[in-house]
């Protein structure tokens, strides 16, 4: 097993570039079998649930060529088989993607069944709606979940939530429909317009991605193309907020301003200096005290769900009292326990967690509960005095590309290990 081990409390500084987003990439990767030519993909982040999702593709017979790095090239001319293994979805549940993109190619798919994960229960029932108004027979048997239809037919589908997963689940499947499809409180996210982006330049017919109505005439094939996955809003927030939370100062380099306006406007009421440029956000945090505020995680353009441990580690060290409510997944804050044991003071009531910010977190030996809070333990590592062990990075490697290399870009103290001799030796040297 391996962990960072990291000594604190250095001010970030310097400029860092930000990857391609990884779930934009992971569903442009599900559709980019929705046609029999070949695919190029561009930008694409080389971490975990990406290699996973290639995996995946190629089990049931996609030819995948992984170009460079950040490249690939796909052909799903030869697929044989519509079944995707649990071994897939286990790892990653993204990989329900393929449900969609099959069943709009095939008009037939079968996916094992996602379970819950340590942020929620998690269910799919929309997706599952949006296939049947499409006119599929979705069963449900054997821990599989199998979706089947002699015709897909365009239909009106309103969610009933807002998911980001179900609205990209049923673009793919209408984009290959007969006829026209709206969805009505469909996501807004940047990656959900992304995927659109990517299936109108094979071919597809869809409109109004990133408005709450998406209109999809279906067409009869798609063809090949080549395409850039955008920059990941998330990876850049969590820079941001490794730049706030270390009295730093970095220029995220590669990002879209406008997908992080949340982010930004959350950072200037600590107190941050943020300069937008076109294509980079530079945060200034250098000799502030950083102030307390209020969050509410919501649905794109809101304050994202997958920035609120980052977050609330900041808040942890501005000055009073700050709240930060998860309104999206109900078991978001079990990393608390783990801050609390880096010295944060946060009561949870419900979704809600109460803050007391304190001026500074003390080293500790912690593990990373899932992706986002694995990275947001990172952050508190690094202001924190004193040396940090985070375990179970295999999380944080699941989303971040080089993640250390490009903290120690910015003049962070941490090192990869994976033996107790190896952080004898870093502890050693940083002392
Ligand atoms: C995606 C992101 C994830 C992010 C989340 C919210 C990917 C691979 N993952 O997950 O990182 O945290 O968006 O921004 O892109 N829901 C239902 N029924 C459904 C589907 C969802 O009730 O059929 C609920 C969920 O439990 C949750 C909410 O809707 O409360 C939003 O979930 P959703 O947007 O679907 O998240 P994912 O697409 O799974």
């Amino acid at each position: 097993m391996e962990q960072y081990v990291i000594k604190g409390g250095t001010p970030l500084s310097g400029n860092v570039d930000i990857s391609g987003a990884k779930n934009a990439a992971l569903a442009i990767l599900a559709a980019s079998i929705m046609t029999d030519e070949t695919v190029t993909i561009e930008n694409l982040p080389d971490v975990r649930d990406i290699n996973v999702m290639l995996g995946a593709m190629q089990d049931i017979g996609a030819i995948v060529d992984r170009v460079d790095k950040h490249t690939v090239r796909i052909n799903g001319a030869h697929i044989e088989d519509v079944a995707v293994d649990y071994e897939y979805i286990k790892k990653i549940r993204a990989s329900y993607y393929l449900l969609g993109s099959l069943l709009g190619k095939y008009r037939s798919a079968e996916v094992a069944l996602p379970g819950g994960c340590d942020i929620g229960s998690r269910p799919i029932d929309l997706h599952i709606k949006g296939f049947k108004a499409l006119g599929a027979q979705v069963d449900i048997s054997y821990g599989l979940i199998s979706a089947k239809a002699q015709r897909l037919v365009g239909n009106h589908i309103y969610l009933d939530k807002v998911s980001v997963g179900a609205t990209i689940n049923i673009i793919m499947a209408a984009a290959l429909a007969e006829g026209r499809t709206v969805i009505e409180n469909a996501a807004k996210e940047p990656h959900v317009v992304d995927v659109a982006n990517f299936l109108n330049s094979m071919g597809a017919n869809i409109r109004g991605a990133g408005t709450d109505v998406i209109r999809i005439v279906g067409v009869q094939m798609l063809h090949g193309t080549e395409y850039s996955v955008i920059p990941d809003q998330i990876e850049a927030g969590t820079f941001m907020f490794a730049a706030a939370a270390t009295h730093g100062d970095v220029m995220v380099r590669n990002v879209i301003p406008k997908h992080l306006e949340a982010t930004t406007a959350k950072l200037l009421e600590t107190g941050c200096e943020i300069i937008e440029y076109d294509d980079a956000i530079r945060v200034i945090s250098r000799n502030i005290q950083l102030r307390h505020t209020q969050v509410t995680t919501l649905p794109y353009p809101g304050f994202p769900t997958d920035m609120q441990p980052q977050m609330t580690v900041v808040l942890g060290l501005a000055a009073g009292t700050s709240t930060v409510t998860e309104s999206i997944f109900e078991n978001r804050f079990k990393y608390v326990d783990e801050l609390r044991r880096m010295g944060a003071n946060i009561q949870v009531e419900s979704n809600i967690a109460i803050i007391s910010g304190g001026d500074r977190y003390t080293g500790a030996r912690v593990s990373a509960p899932d992706l986002r809070a694995g990275a947001a333990l990172v952050i508190a590592g690094l202001a924190a005095d004193g040396i940090s062990i985070i375990e179970d990075i295999q999380y944080i490697q699941r989303g971040y590309e080089d993640f250390e290399e490009k903290l120690a870009g910015l003049g962070a103290i941490i090192e990869k290990t994976s033996t107790e001799r190896e952080i004898q030796k870093f502890v050693l040297k940083a002392s």
